[in-house]
């Protein structure tokens, strides 16, 4: 089970593909994912982060965790369904985005504390965090995106990022964390 994390333009999505693609190349069946996901809850997320519709950060701190834990354990779609079938999982995004975005609004130990359920449910075998400036995301994003999302903005990726470290410092131990350039 890999997990992608990073802030916003850190090249997650292109990673998890490529590295789908040579895992798939060497003979492994891979199911590749992400969160927030595309099912019920995820959906519902989509449109908040594009301002369609409102809610409280500790909603939305709320509605991630649940997303998160019908990401694991729905028997359709679950990724603990796709690992027992032999799958090779890889998410972009998994805790520690929670971790990070969540705590510009709350403290981290919440956050951490409400996703303790999926922590214990599904730990990663390796977290590759995808480390830029919040300077190089922001271009990134100014460049490929018509839609700004609710936390695409300067002074929140800086604090994203800083949180992210904080994290991993806090919680990295419990997990393989990597940090790549
Ligand atoms: P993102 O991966 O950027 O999707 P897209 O490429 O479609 O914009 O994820 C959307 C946002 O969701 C991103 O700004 C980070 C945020 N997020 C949280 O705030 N908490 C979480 O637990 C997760 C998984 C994502």
């Amino acid at each position: 089970f890999i997990v992608f994390e990073g802030i916003d333009g850190s090249g997650k999505s292109t990673q998890v593909r490529l590295l789908g693609e040579w895992l798939s190349q060497q003979g492994h069946a891979v199911h590749s994912t992400l969160e927030p996901t595309n099912y019920r809850i995820g959906s519902m997320l989509r449109r908040i982060l594009t301002g369609k519709e409102q809610a409280d950060e500790y909603t939305i701190a709320a509605l991630f965790v649940a997303d998160r834990l019908d990401h694991i354990h729905n028997p359709e779609y679950g990724m603990l369904a796709h690992l027992s079938s032999g799958e090779i999982v890889i998410t972009d995004r998994y805790y520690y985005s929670s971790y990070a975005y969540h705590s510009q609004f709350m403290p981290m130990d919440w956050v951490i504390q409400a996703n303790s359920l999926a922590a214990e449910a599904l730990r990663p075998d390796i977290v590759i965090f995808l480390d830029l400036t919040a300077e190089q995301s922001m271009a990134r994003i100014k460049a490929n995106r018509a839609e700004i999302e609710h936390y695409e903005k300067l002074e929140n990726l800086l604090l994203v990022r800083k949180n992210y470290m904080e994290a991993i410092e806090k919680e990295g131990q419990k997990d393989k964390v990597i940090i790549i350039d």
